[in-house]
């Protein structure tokens, strides 16, 4: 059978732009959507990029007929944690309410896929820091609401037609892509490993830590983090789900152990080579004590298999990709 195109929002950003690539390398046809206000064009590659807003329905519509789509992956998005706390009008905006309106397009369309981008922080502070899909989901941001929003939005309208899903729950995003194309290059980082690295080639003098009094073994900050290409990899397998006939499902995708910040800088110190300069700083806002995904459902729904689980590994793509960005800067 004949599979119609792909439409990517957020494709030019960090995680829309690894997903591109790997179906790309499947010969999928796929076209990016990305209003470049944190995305990057180079991050398309030989990708079509639409250049507008999710939230424009003008535009979507367009994409979607103009390209013949019948599945869209939905990455763009707001995602800074202590930004949502600050500005959470901006993430019901452009999460919750750009959702919405791209979910009637897709209805208009007669889309019949959507794999979303969600995530973790829809969980809150779960229990003993352990999140299973069932776990009562209670955000702590806005930034974790205005996704969860979106996943409800997202199940009613797949009851009420035909249009399947798969939610994606990220856990921590880290690495980049292990060919040295591209990476995340937002500026004004603020995920541990991206700071870390970019501290560890010169780019930021130190590293804070938020919080060295949380109920974790070494007082840090405990997280799941997960390669990018694997993260990527399982929106193939949602893609390969949803075609052979699978119904709607939720799904966390992280590797099921967690990782304290002091193990992250470890890390980046044992694979760069040279000591980090660290200062401890208090809790930031919005910040769980742990979050690590129980993660045996992807594995057996989607026949996810994590090719990349190794904290030295991701901390080695995401070294090299600052290397890079630093001799030839986005
Ligand atoms: C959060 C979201 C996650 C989202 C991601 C995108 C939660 C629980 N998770 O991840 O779903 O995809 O943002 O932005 O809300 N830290 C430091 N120093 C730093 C940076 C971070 O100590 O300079 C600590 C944090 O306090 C935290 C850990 O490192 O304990 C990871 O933080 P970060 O990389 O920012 O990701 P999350 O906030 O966990």
């Amino acid at each position: 059978m004949k599979h119609g195109a792909i439409l990517i929002t957020g494709g030019a950003g960090y995680i829309g732009s690894h997903v591109a690539l790997q179906l790309r390398a499947r010969a999928e046809r796929v076209v990016a959507l990305d209003d470049l206000s944190r995305g990057f064009r180079q991050a398309v590659l030989d990708v079509p990029l639409v250049v507008g807003n999710v939230g424009d329905r003008d535009t979507v519509r367009a994409a979607l007929d103009a390209h013949g789509v019948d599945t869209v992956m939905h990455f763009a998005a707001c995602t800074v944690v202590p930004e949502s706390v600050g500005d959470p009008l901006k993430y019901y905006l452009n999460n919750t309410c750009a959702t919405r309106s791209l979910l009637q397009c897709c209805l208009e369309g007669e889309v019949r896929h959507f794999v979303f981008s969600s995530t973790a922080a829809v969980y809150g502070i779960p229990a003993a820091g352990v999140a299973a899909e069932d776990t009562p989901t209670s955000p702590i941001n806005p930034y974790g609401s205005s996704k969860l929003m979106s996943e409800w939005m997202l199940a009613a309208v797949a009851e009420a037609s035909p249009l399947r899903y798969v939610s994606l729950r990220y856990f921590n995003v880290a690495g980049s892509d292990s060919g040295g194309r591209i990476g995340q290059a937002t500026p004004n980082a603020t995920l541990l490993i991206k700071v870390a690295c970019e501290a560890a080639v010169g780019k930021r003098a130190e590293v804070a830590i938020f919080g060295t009094d949380y109920p974790t073994p070494d007082g840090t900050g405990v997280r799941d983090y997960i390669h990018v290409e694997d993260l990527a990899a399982a929106h193939l397998d949602a893609l390969q789900y949803l075609r052979a006939g699978g119904g709607s499902t939720t799904l966390n995708v992280g590797y099921g152990h967690g990782y304290s910040v002091r193990q992250v800088l470890a890390s980046v110190e044992r694979v760069s080579g040279k000591p980090l300069k660290v200062r401890e700083e208090p809790r930031r806002p919005g910040d769980p004590p742990a979050l690590v995904a129980r993660a045996e459902r992807i594995r057996r729904e989607l026949r996810w298999k994590p090719r990349l689980n190794d904290l030295d590994t991701i901390v080695r793509t995401g070294l090299a990709w600052e290397e890079r960005l630093l001799r030839n800067p986005w």
